[in-house]
């Protein structure tokens, strides 16, 4: 009651404020839960407080349970955002607009939401703290706003208390808990065996740090719940803020956020006013909507880079699968640390398998020019890979020095006069704090040898050494590399950085980010099939994957380097994967003796775009399969992409999507009839066939296969 009458007094002080705001307060004065819908009215959000005035939140997707009560708080080292809340003021307002993307899978995104802000108050001492709500069609998102307020100005976050608790034992897609790496196969897995499996998979990755005290599971993940409604757990516009990880509470269904601390436990330092991140949940009936969701991205702030014509979407190709095939080294010698003295490398003696020389990359700039493809990586270009990362200064990684067999000059004017863009790397070997001293330099060093592109590493643990890949430090270290690129006019592909979460949005230079088990595990073991099949409705969710597809020869054993691991796929569901897994940089990633070989199948390579104007989700099952079309942003093509795991399947592809009244002519890349990834991963077939809107396809999908198609209007 005391409660009830203070929400009173509050809504009568605020008449005016939210007549201004054109919003309405839909409070029940009978029931102290507030709700609301999302715009089509199949998501119904519940908040309420508990009787320890702890806010409460549940969703329901169509009348079915998805979250039950869960609840929501922050603690703070001497002040609790936890527990003794009062809602003193609820808003709700509609919002609905379209955005136009730099790039990606749709040439515009339509925002349509309902906002729901809870304001809370307690006493002793005073504290004000905003809960605030969207709700979309395919999920939401909320977050905690600590106004500023007497009470508190600068706030250590000991914790968040978020909890996700779920009414049924989903299947649940899931890589443990890590503060450093998100390299990992997914198990699958009820909630209810995560605890134990979890165990079983800790601590396989040397340099990084398990989690080992707890349950612990990363986003995004993707469960189907019993009644095979989808939903995924993550997080939107991730800044000044350590990653959330998911807890399991043993002997339960509830999830809790678990945030990566420093070394002293600390898991934040703010200043208020603060806006936490978007917790995320996408929910649908149908899987193909959690692949079509443009909700993380709707959660983060439209672009801070006003002029973004020089912003162009690429493919590539680069010398660094041949460090992966064996023998080859990013080093240039094998003898710098039996002379720690010397920091002349001329004086050192090459080790004749570097591949990042100037004439190894000549060939590929030629191959790239002859090909289509707009740039080439160099990896292994500069000086430190001997010594990986040392503590003297003279004699770790420096990104304005390149070794004496590759000749910078001669390379930018090789490849200016082959249209060809050089793609820098600056591996950093995790010493984050260096690479910010010499980010200037570095930056200013690729303006003036023009590079327009970076692909940043972070392999290691992080110096400085209190601090995790995940936690806040790092965090703001990644972005502010990709708002001072910005200054340069540089794109930003990051490797082991902390896992993306929409941040492409406000800062569309930063176009890939790895952070997942990449291709380069097809040499360390493979990947299985699932696995490509399933980072859409994960890692993806949150951005582009520089996954590096393209992979031809798929046996390793062929270079003959004692290395047996097999890729899971087949060449044709190569191509698929430059539909199936976008991303505005996307590599070729073989080599170009290998490509002479198949350049027909390499053709499709050529022409597949890297931006989109339209996106069609055909058919999708999380760790299964994906059937995409998408429209090409700069031509009436349109493409697609199918893939499936382990098992042969029959794509159902509905070409309905094509105009009305238009004839197109498909050329198909598929696997061939004797194909599976284990025993045959190099048959494959092309063919074209004359198609139009009313046409289905049915296309076979080999074991580990895929198929690419390419839809052009018939003359
Ligand atoms: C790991 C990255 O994922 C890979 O692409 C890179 O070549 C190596 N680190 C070396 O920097
Ligand atoms: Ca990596």
């Amino acid at each position: 009651m005391q409660w009830k009458l203070n929400l009173y007094n509050q809504i009568h002080a605020m008449k005016n404020l939210f007549l201004l705001l054109t919003s309405f307060v839909i409070f029940s004065f009978a029931s102290r839960a507030v709700e609301t819908t999302s715009p089509d009215g199949n998501i119904l959000l519940t908040v309420d407080l508990d009787e320890n005035g702890t806010p409460i939140y549940s969703v329901t997707y169509k009348g079915k349970p998805v979250i039950s009560e869960s609840k929501l708080g922050l603690v703070g080292k001497n002040v609790d955002f936890f527990k003794g809340f009062e809602i003193v003021g609820v808003d709700t307002t509609s919002f609905d607009e379209i955005w136009e993307p730099v790039w990606g899978e749709y040439s515009t995104i339509r925002d349509n939401h309902k906002e729901l802000a809870v304001t809370l108050k307690k006493n002793n001492p005073e504290l004000d703290m905003i809960l605030r709500f969207r709700v979309f069609d395919d999920g939401l998102g909320f977050r905690y706003e600590l106004p500023l307020q007497d009470n508190v100005n600068y706030m250590t976050v000991m914790d968040e208390l978020t909890e996700f608790n779920l009414p049924g034992d989903n299947t649940t897609f899931w890589i443990p808990g890590d503060y450093d790496t998100d390299e990992f196969l997914y198990s699958e897995t009820l909630i209810s065996e995560i605890p134990d499996e979890v165990v079983s998979r800790r601590g396989k990755h040397s340099e990084s740090q398990a989690i080992t005290d707890k349950y612990v599971i990363q986003t995004p993940m993707i469960m189907k719940t019993p009644d095979s409604l989808y939903v995924n757990i993550h997080e939107a516009a991730l800044i000044g803020y350590p990653a959330m990880s998911l807890e399991v509470v043993p002997d339960s269904l509830l999830f809790r956020s678990h945030l990566t601390p420093d070394k002293l436990g600390v898991k934040a330092y703010i200043q208020l006013p603060f806006s936490t991140p978007w917790r995320t949940l996408l929910i649908s009936d149908d899987a193909r909507d959690i692949l079509a969701s443009q909700l993380i991205l709707n959660l983060n702030e439209p672009s801070v880079i006003e002029d973004t014509s020089w912003i162009k979407p690429m493919k590539f190709m680069g010398v660094w699968w041949e460090m992966f095939t064996g023998g080859k080294t990013w080093a240039y010698s094998d003898d710098y640390r039996a002379k720690p003295g010397i920091t002349d490398y001329t004086k050192l003696e090459p080790n004749g398998h570097h591949p990042a020389n100037t004439a190894n990359v000549k060939k590929y700039i030629d191959f790239a020019a002859d090909h289509n493809i707009d740039a080439v990586l160099v990896e292994g270009w500069n000086e430190g890979w001997e010594d990986w990362r040392s503590y003297d200064k003279n004699r770790q990684f420096l990104f304005d020095k390149a070794y004496p067999d590759f000749d910078v000059d001669e390379l930018r004017d090789y490849a200016t006069a082959k249209g060809i863009q050089l793609i820098m790397h600056h591996e950093t070997a995790a010493n984050a704090a260096d690479y910010e001293l010499q980010l200037d330099r570095a930056f200013q060093f690729m303006k003036d040898n023009g590079y327009n592109a970076v692909k940043t590493g972070y392999v290691g643990a992080i110096i400085p050494r209190s601090e995790h890949h995940t936690s806040q430090w790092m965090v703001d270290h990644v972005k502010n590399v990709a708002e001072r690129a910005a200054e340069y006019q540089i794109l930003i592909d990051s490797h082991e950085a902390p896992r993306p979460t929409g941040l492409i949005r406000t800062y569309p230079n930063w176009l890939a980010q790895e952070s997942a088990r990449g291709g380069e595990f097809e040499s360390m073991g493979g990947n299985p099939p699932s696995h490509t099949a399933l980072l859409p409705f994960t890692r993806l969710k949150g951005g582009p994957m520089d996954y590096t597809p393209g992979l031809f020869e798929t046996r390793l054993s062929t270079y003959g380097q004692g290395n047996n691991s097999q890729a899971g796929t087949t060449i044709a569901r190569q191509l698929a994967l430059y539909l199936t897994m976008p991303s505005p940089i996307q590599m070729a990633c073989d080599l170009p003796e290998n490509y002479q070989r198949f350049l027909d199948a390499f053709r499709f390579i050529e022409d597949v775009p890297v931006e989109w104007a339209d996106s069609r989700y055909l058919e999708a099952e999380p760790a299964r399969y994906i059937t995409v079309a998408r429209k090409d942003k700069n031509s009436d093509d349109w493409y697609v992409g199918a893939i499936t795991d382990d098992n042969p399947r029959v794509a159902t592809i509905d070409l309905s999507f094509l105009p009305e009244g238009q004839q197109f002519i498909a050329t198909i890349y598929e696997d061939g009839k004797d194909a599976s990834w284990k025993d045959n991963p190099q048959s494959y077939n092309i063919r074209t066939v004359k198609v139009n809107n009313k046409k289905v396809l049915k296309q076979k999908l080999a074991s580990g296969g895929g198929a690419a198609i390419r839809l052009t209007p018939a003359p």
